[in-house]
């Protein structure tokens, strides 16, 4: 294995039989969730799986007395009785019945799989949609999320599996119950043959699991070098820096090696899988012989050796399909733990019981008090001591050097995350006491690495404030305010026009004219508190500068808080805070720094020189 592969994979769980029988308590909740996702088809498919199950026995029953009527009539012992051709019916009826009601069984299990489906992929998204921003950045996490997003498609089979385990166990218990009747000792044998292909079985499942959750880091970077090496973001630098074979040489060798460990663990399996199925037909051809020979001794007529016969193959074929069914559920119910563990993922950022609303207007502004914080991925501190006051109505202006902790301001003050140590205050109050999402209401932020939503214009704009995403009066309004409605109104389809180019239809937009509708977002907003981070990287310099007029006086009266590396637009605010090494460096109005002659000046400086 090289280096670059062995430092993808993950501690795989101990192999041991406790954790599998512990797995098994997965189920229950798994019952809870299908039961859920469709009561209908869970109660109709058990229905018809009892029916079905019973069918081989009620044949076997019947086909022996057709024998023993048969054998008695042509050895001239009894004249055929007369509902000898009834049974016959009866038999040809029941066959028909059993692929009746096989089918209705498959009907029941595909609505079930495409329900239960659904209703697993809503809910990990619903899930998904309320954990903090934290999480996704932890690796180990996003491992889990991608092992519990596969266990919503590909558990279906377990559902399935469960189904024909009922189904099997009523067979076999009935076909056992007709065995057992003639010779308990009989059966206790043919168990005892199939035990061993179980364990083994088990045991092999147990292995597939671990090296599954080994793999799973190496199996997000395959996903990751495929949709690398076919996305039209990465398309360009691909091309011109020569990187495809490079990518797909990481991505065969990769996947070569996965290949091997999975072909290799199902060899041992097809093995000692193999000799131990064996065991199982040495079990059943061994009490077949000894119902024969009973037969010749005469202790059993024709017709009921064929019903032994048939209930010893049967109950010999089912005792080790349950068996390995049971084991396949068993591995199935390993992996769910990833499922039921991502979905009981707390989030901490959260609101508390009885939070605050969010007060309208606000009356004292925003307070940092001995703000430090560093990501949970690094003890370092990013922001440390920060002292910050933004008034009701102020336009704030945030600069620094890349990496000076900007961005970083913004997540906090949306709680995206919470301080480390000391305290935000809203209104006085820490920020954590409020309603989250009533917090969200009044705070409209366009990030650095806003989104480009692969959805119509107006569509794009309405993700600002979803409640009036149809109305095209508000919608128009606010990208007027951004300058972005002359840019829909040339779309071939005005603000119905699909944007992006991964749908057929959508047309792509440059960097500024995506800058100008993702403001619009924010626009469409009626909050409080506007935060801009770098809105303008991507415009040139009119628009700059005639949205940023635009943007101050229609903002007035709100909070706005502008991160920026242009000068030209961050001297339109009222104050400007200079961050530096975490720090709040110096700050004032743009003049008020240029005159001081620090950082900001030389910064400002510098900018001007390349203009001159
Ligand atoms: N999710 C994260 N996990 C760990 N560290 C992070 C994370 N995001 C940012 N950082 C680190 O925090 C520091 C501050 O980042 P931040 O994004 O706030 O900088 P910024 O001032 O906005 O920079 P820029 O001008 O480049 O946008 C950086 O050193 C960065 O490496
Ligand atoms: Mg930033």
């Amino acid at each position: 294995m090289d280096q670059a592969s062995s430092s993808v994979r993950s501690q795989s769980p101990t192999s041991r039989w406790h954790d599998r029988i512990k797995a098994l308590g997965n189920i229950p909740p798994i019952f809870r969730m299908v039961w859920e996702s469709a009561p209908k088809a869970v109660t109709a498919g058990l229905l018809f799986r009892f029916l079905v199950a019973l069918t081989p026995v009620a044949l076997l029953a019947v086909t022996r007395y057709i024998i023993d009527s048969l054998y008695r009539f042509l050895s001239h012992e009894q004249a055929l009785p007369g509902y000898f051709w009834w049974l016959v019916a009866l038999e040809f009826a029941l066959a028909c019945l059993a692929t009746l009601l096989g089918r209705l069984v498959d009907f029941c299990d595909s609505v079930l799989a495409d329900k239960f489906v659904r209703h697993i992929s809503t809910k990990i998204m619903e899930h998904a949609s309320r954990l903090d921003l934290t999480l996704y950045e932890d690796p180990a996490f996003c491992d889990k999320m991608e092992r519990a997003r596969v266990q919503g498609t590909d558990r279906v089979m377990m559902i399935q599996m469960i189904g024909r385990l009922i189904g099997q166990a009523i067979t076999t218990v009935s076909l056992a119950a007709g065995i057992f009747f003639y010779s308990p000792w009989l059966l206790l044998f043919l168990v005892l043959c199939v035990v061993p292909a179980f364990l083994g079985e088990t045991h092999f499942a147990f292995l597939g699991y671990s090296l599954n959750f080994e793999q799973t880091p190496a199996r997000r970077l395959l996903e990751y070098l495929r949709v690398l090496g076919g996305s039209k973001e990465s398309a360009k630098e691909l091309k011109l820096f020569g990187l495809g074979p490079f990518l797909v040489g990481r991505y065969k060798n990769l996947s070569d090696e996965l290949h091997r460990e999975t072909v290799q663990l199902a060899k041992r399996r097809l093995v000692s899988g193999s000799l131990l199925t064996l065991l199982g037909t040495v079990g059943y051809y061994g009490t077949y012989a000894y119902v024969i020979y009973r037969t010749v001794q005469g202790a059993l007529s024709l017709g009921q050796l064929t019903f032994l016969a048939g209930a010893i193959a049967g109950a010999s074929t089912n005792i080790q399909t349950l068996f390995s069914t049971f084991s396949g559920i068993a591995d199935q119910a390993l992996f769910l733990t990833d499922l039921l563990e991502f979905l009981a993922v707390r989030p901490r950022v959260i609101s508390k019981p009885g939070a605050l609303s969010t007060p309208r207007p606000i009356r004292q502004g925003i307070e940092f008090r001995n703000v430090s914080f560093a990501y949970p991925s690094n003890p370092q501190l990013v922001l440390r001591g920060i002292h910050l006051h933004l008034s009701p109505g102020e336009r704030l202006a945030l600069v620094g050097e890349n990496g000076q902790g900007k961005t970083t301001i913004a997540k906090l003050i949306t709680r995206l995350y919470d301080p480390t140590e000391g305290e935000i205050l809203l209104d006085g109050r820490d920020l954590r006491e409020y309603d989250l999402e009533d917090l969200w209401k009044e705070v409209g932020v366009i990030f650095q690495d806003f989104m480009r939503y692969d959805m119509t214009a107006q569509e794009n704009i309405g993700m600002g404030r979803v409640e009036v995403a149809s109305n095209r009066f508000q919608i128009r309004a606010a990208a007027i305010k951004s300058y972005a409605e002359n840019l829909i109104t040339k779309l071939p389809k005005g603000y119905d026009q699909l944007l992006g180019c991964r749908f057929e239809g959508g047309v792509e937009l440059s960097g500024g004219e995506w800058q100008k509708i993702a403001l619009a977002r924010a626009h469409l907003r009626d909050a409080q508190l506007l935060i801009l981070d770098e809105p303008t990287a991507a415009l040139d310099a009119r628009s700059e500068h005639e949205i940023f007029e635009r943007f101050t006086e229609l903002v007035r009266g709100k909070m706005t808080i502008l991160i920026s590396h242009r000068f030209s637009t961050v001297r339109m605010a009222d104050r400007i805070l200079v961050l530096k090494g975490g720090r709040i460096a110096e700050q004032g109005s743009h003049d008020q720094l240029v005159k001081k002659g620090g950082h900001y000046a030389e910064m400002f400086e510098l900018q001007a020189a390349g203009y001159r």
